[in-house]
């Protein structure tokens, strides 16, 4: 297994939308358990395909206590969605920025899982935000969309300016 690289926002590579991953085999799963390795040690909760720039409808989710809850989604389909709930959510591309977000409460999805097999699933709580969030990215949309324009600006600005620092102390690192 092997860790990836995160895509930072605003990289244009995050506004991709991904196509559905036609076959469910090796190569896919080895992705997964990349892409689950990557997500745990970020660490974060929810990692989307998108995230580590390959343009395919695969996510990754754990939002146990213990970590040791992997959830599979590959082709996820939001099929319902009913009440509302806030929820201050973050994002591993806009790292240390937490916005409150409106969004349905509960959702139905249907997907496939590691091995290919079809399942629909009920969640609610901080898994139906999380499932949502990462079928955004998919969709090539991140969470800061659901700001204002002017909180979006600001955020964009912030998030330039920590990647030219990044690229800041790589360099003094060279010399
Ligand atoms: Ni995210």
């Amino acid at each position: 297994m092997s860790l990836l690289d995160i895509l930072y926002y605003p990289d244009p590579q995050l506004r991709k939308i991904a196509a559905p991953v036609a076959n469910v085999d090796g190569r896919v799963a080895g992705l997964v358990d990349n892409m689950l390795e990557t997500m745990y040690h970020a660490p974060g909760i929810g990692l989307a395909a998108t995230q580590i720039n390959v343009h395919e409808r695969i996510v990754v989710i754990d939002v146990s206590d213990e970590g040791d809850s992997p959830l599979v989604l590959i082709n996820p389909e939001l099929l319902a969605s009913d009440g509302s709930a806030e929820t201050q959510e973050g994002c591993l591309s806009i790292p240390g920025i937490y916005e409150t977000i409106t969004r349905p409460s509960d959702v139905r999805i249907a997907g496939l899982d590691r091995e290919g097999n079809p399942f629909e699933m009920d969640a609610d709580g901080i898994l139906a935000v999380c499932i949502q969030h990462e079928i955004d990215h998919l969709d090539g949309k991140l969470f800061v969309d659901y700001l204002s324009p002017l909180k979006r600006n600001r955020i964009r600005k912030k998030m330039i300016k920590a990647a030219r620092e990044r690229e800041e102390d790589e360099f003094d690192d060279d010399e």
